[in-house]
């Protein structure tokens, strides 16, 4: 019986060395340890023993008894502890693994450049202003002493809404000239950036809608000195301080006297060629056309109230996508509004 007991003590701790999970444990205290348990059996027969054997077994059985219910509750406590590792491992998160990033979108190219504008003109002390893109054919052209029958007003050149062409998507930002006047008295000084539409086909060069970024200056004393001054000083924070400009006499309905400003070629200096070959920034022009510029016409200043014996201004007007392209040496105005982000993601 001994040999019995001794038996069962080394198969019990066999069992439960190789019992993994709480389950299994449990079905080893039933087995061993039960009413209907191997153990039980054996305690069964103490009836046929002797009675100088009968302490002796049975003290040998409950120490085999104790002997398996301790190591029980140490595999309990080990198997838990193991079922409990596993699961923290499979629900670990591991931090130091890289996340996926969220791209970022940016300004759009054209913004940018609209942005740094606006800071300098800012700096400078102009109020930033914003107007209607559907305007009056009397803002965008008549009090622009810009007369019926002039080529500009054609209805081949302007998306007019009504017969009467009264209505129409404004062809410049100019008309922000006259809306600015009529509200605020001089001294002023306004920078009206926005969309303007014309009948053009799309081409490297032209789109039917496009941006302008106008700027008008009114005060007493104002002269052309100051027009120059404050476009060089302008050209130059934008294109950088070795930037080369020139004025040429133009003509606009409502300037006297007007002017276009151009940029030497950042590419040819002013030569027209590259390597022998024609420049293909400037077309070989050695000058690049910036913008449109001049005194604000006597009659202009009337059309809004303004004294022109008294005051004097000026007023200028330049292509938002042609200042944007020569900034980041863009070569066709259409990647502009194609909003490619391969295109846009080099910005
Ligand atoms: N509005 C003119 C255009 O679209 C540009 C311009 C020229 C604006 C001279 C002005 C100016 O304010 O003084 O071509």
């Amino acid at each position: 019986m001994k040999e019995q007991l001794e038996q069962i003590k080394r198969n019990a701790f066999a069992a439960l060395e190789a019992a993994s999970t709480p389950a299994a444990l449990e079905e080893l205290r039933v087995r061993l340890l039960g009413k209907k348990g191997e153990l039980t059996a054996v305690l069964k027969q103490m009836g046929k023993l002797s009675a100088e054997e009968r302490p002796v077994m049975g003290q040998l059985a409950n120490s085999v008894r104790a002997a398996i219910e301790e190591e029980l509750e140490i595999r309990k406590a080990a198997v838990s502890a193991a079922v409990l590792e596993a699961k923290l491992e499979a629900e670990a998160v591991d931090v130091t693994i890289p996340g996926q990033a969220i791209a970022l979108g940016h300004q759009h190219p054209m913004n940018m450049v609209l942005q740094q504008i606006k800071d300098i003109f800012v700096g400078m002390g102009y109020t930033v202003v914003d107007g209607p893109e559907v305007e009056l054919a009397s803002y965008n052209f008549t009090r622009l002493n810009i007369e019926e029958g002039h080529p500009s007003r054609d209805r081949s050149d302007t998306f007019y809404f009504d017969d009467n062409d009264q209505v129409l998507l404004r062809t410049q930002t100019s008309p922000m000239q006259i809306r600015f006047m009529e509200t605020h008295k001089p001294p002023l000084c306004m920078l009206a950036p926005g969309r303007v539409f014309r009948k053009d086909e799309a081409d490297a060069t032209h789109s039917p809608m496009f941006h302008q970024i106008e700027g008008l200056v009114v005060a007493e004393g104002i002269t052309m000195g100051d027009l120059k001054g404050a476009l060089v000083k302008i050209m130059k924070a934008i294109y950088g301080q070795e930037a080369v400009m020139r004025f040429r006499p133009h003509h606009f309905p409502f300037t006297e006297p007007s002017c276009e400003m151009d940029m030497q070629c950042h590419k040819c200096h002013g030569t027209g060629e590259v390597d022998g070959q024609v420049c293909s920034t400037c077309h070989g022009e050695g000058w690049i056309e910036l913008l449109g510029a001049g005194m604000v016409h006597p009659k202009v200043l009337e059309n809004c109230g303004i004294d022109p014996e008294k005051y004097s201004g000026f007023a200028f007007g330049m292509g938002l996508e042609r200042m944007a392209m020569g900034r980041l040496r863009i070569n066709d105005l259409r990647l502009i509004f194609d909003n490619d982000v391969r295109f846009l993601n080099q910005f």
